[in-house]
Formats: C-alpha cells, structure tokens, sequence
C-alpha cells in the first residue's frame, strides 16, 4: 500500500481509502439494495489488513447505518482507521434526501455521527454537497468551532467548486475536497485538480470505478437484475447504451491491462493514482473478495507512453457517452 498526506494537514492516508455508500443498505432515496452487515464488517476489517488504513462514510448513508457498521467494525481494535464523515443530507420519512447546512443540524448531525461511529473525535469532517448554496458560510463556522472544541480534527468538503472553496477558506481552511472521478469522469482535471494542487489542499476521490461499472462485471442483464431498491437501475450511466459505449472502452483498454497483469478493477484505480495530485481514492466494496483486489492497485505505475495511449482510448469513448 502507498501513503499520501493530505493537503496540509497531518494525516498519513492510504491512496486507497475504504468507501461505505453501499453497505448503508436499504430503505433510502439512493440505496443499492440489501446488504449483510456482517460481510461489511468483514470486507471493512480485511480492508485494513491490506494496509488501508482511512473509511469514508456520511451520516446520510442508509439513514445512519453506514456509520452504525464502521463504528462495530472498528470497536475494540488497537490501531484504529482514520474516519472521515460527512454532514449536510437530510433524509425525510419516505428516505427522499436533501440539502440543509444550517448551524444547529451541523452540531446535530456531528453528535449523532460521534456517537453512531462510537468515537471521540471525527478526523476528517466533510460538508458533503454545497447545498443551498447559500448557507455554506453558516455550516463552515459552525464546523470551525466543532474543531476548536476537540470533536473534529480536520474539515474538509465535497463536491465544491473552486469558487465555493474560495467563499469558505477565509473562514478556517479547507483541508480537502472529495469530488467524484474515474476514467468516465475527468471534469475536475480542468480546475479542481490543478487549484487544489496550488492551494495544498487534499483531493480524496469517489466511485473511481464508476459505481461497478468500470470493473467490466455489469451488462444489461445484470442490470435488469439489480433489487427493487437499488438505484443504479434508475442511473443513465447503466442504460444499455452506456454499458455497451463502456463495454467497447475496456475492451479497447485490455491489452494494456494484460501487460500489467491487471484486472479491469485494478486498472481503473491504478489509472486514477497515477495522478500524484490526488491523495487517495475512496474504493467501495461490499465484500472481502473486492477490496481484496482493488486494495493491491495503489502497486501499479504506467509508464509516460502507456498513460498517453490509455488516456486516447479513454477519450475516444467519453466523446460518444457524452
Ligand atoms: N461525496 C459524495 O458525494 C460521494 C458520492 C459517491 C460516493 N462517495 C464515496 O466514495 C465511495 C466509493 O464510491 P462508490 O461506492 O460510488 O463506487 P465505486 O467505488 O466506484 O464502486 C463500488 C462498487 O463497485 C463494485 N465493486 C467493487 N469492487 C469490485 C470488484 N473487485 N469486482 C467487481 N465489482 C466490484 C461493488 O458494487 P456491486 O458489488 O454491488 O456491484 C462496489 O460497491 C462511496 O462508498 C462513498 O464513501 C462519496
């Protein structure tokens, strides 16, 4: 496993850290279906056996269970992971999700996501989307305090834009931004990267395989057969036109990968952090046997020519996905 520092802060993360949306389960807006929590707890501790040593999660991920999981995983363990969590969703009682960033439900949300992970302190503290747009400011100072009263380490933020960084930095610095990337999704080498970069601050990226997609293991069949409540059938991006445009792209993509010796899973993950910019990728995974085989592509490096030929192919097929 490989380690990056995030931003300016002190912390030491694996470039693979530990994604939790999924094992949230059912009964919410954006579930992927039922999930055994004790696969999770497994899939979580063998996550750190393999050297991965931070988990992301979000107090909105199955209505708090996302946390509940993580804080049964890590209970009693001697050499604990880095927790980072996220505020900002409200879910209503039909489990539909919404933006509220005002102060009272930031302390709120933090006790309960404390006391949900059975915890101290939250290392990282992420606003989890920027909205209302409005009332970032508010949500930010009240983050600040919960940092000077010892209950979160670091704060950070999510799926921000350059400029909303730039509102709330004044304020307390921003450590870090989680923004969505893979080979489908490069918007943010445009601007997000190269400023992050600038302003030494932490990118730590999510669904770098696409949601599954990018692991080569989903066609419109499997699709067809998801549960009731997972929402990757109601997503375009797992419409029969997209997986076959993707399908088309990995195979393309496969005998680079043989070169390496790499599954599809593995190379998405080992194309991401080739990019010494990011800190670290946040992998989901619902079972031992996946963050088995992503946890080892932090090893891989593509040589200069390899990463010119891949990213061609790439934008090739993202062309025709647009
Ligand atoms: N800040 C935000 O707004 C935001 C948004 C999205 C995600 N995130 C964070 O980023 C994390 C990762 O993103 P993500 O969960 O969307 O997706 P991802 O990491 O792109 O994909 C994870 C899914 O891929 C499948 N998978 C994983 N390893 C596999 C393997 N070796 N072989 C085959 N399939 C495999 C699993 O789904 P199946 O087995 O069910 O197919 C797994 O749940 C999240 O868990 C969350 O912590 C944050």
């Amino acid at each position: 496993m490989q380690y990056r520092v995030l931003g300016a802060s002190s912390l030491r993360l694996s470039t693979i850290g530990f994604g939790t949306w999924a094992i949230g389960g059912s009964g919410w807006q954006y579930a992927w279906g039922p999930q055994d929590d004790h696969e999770s707890i497994a899939a979580i501790r063998h996550a750190l056996d393999c050297g991965i040593n931070w988990i992301d999660t979000a107090a909105v991920y199955g209505k708090g269970h996302s946390e509940e999981v993580v804080g049964r995983a890590i209970r009693g363990l001697k050499d604990k992971p880095l927790i980072a969590t996220k505020c900002g969703r409200h879910l209503v009682s039909d489990g539909t999700v919404y933006g509220c960033l005002k102060r009272d439900n930031i302390r709120c949300e933090a006790e309960n996501s404390l006391r949900r992970l059975g915890i101290d302190v939250i290392d990282l503290y992420q606003i989890h989307w920027p909205i209302p747009e409005e009332d970032i400011e508010e949500a930010w100072e009240e983050i600040a305090k919960l940092v000077d009263e010892g209950k979160v380490r670091y704060a950070g933020v999510s799926n921000f834009s350059v400029r909303h960084i730039e509102r709330i930095n004044k304020i307390h610095p921003v450590i870090s931004n989680q923004p969505p990337y893979s080979m489908l999704h490069r918007d943010i080498e445009i601007e997000i990267i190269p400023y992050c970069a600038a302003q030494n601050i932490g990118v730590i990226v999510y669904s770098p395989l696409a949601k599954g997609l990018l692991t080569g293991a989903f066609s419109p069949e499997r699709v067809a057969l998801l549960p009731e409540d997972d929402h990757r059938r109601n997503d375009m991006l797992f419409s029969e036109i997209s997986i076959s445009s993707i399908s088309a792209m990995l195979a393309e993509l496969r005998p680079i990968a043989e070169r390496y010796n790499m599954t599809y899973a593995q190379f998405s993950i080992a194309w991401i952090l080739n990019r010494h910019t990011i800190t670290s990728a946040i992998v989901g995974a619902r079972k031992p046997s996946q963050i088995e085989e992503t946890s080892s592509a932090a090893e891989y490096e593509f040589t200069a020519h390899d990463m010119a030929e891949i990213n061609q192919i790439i934008d090739r097929h993202i062309n025709v996905l647009k």
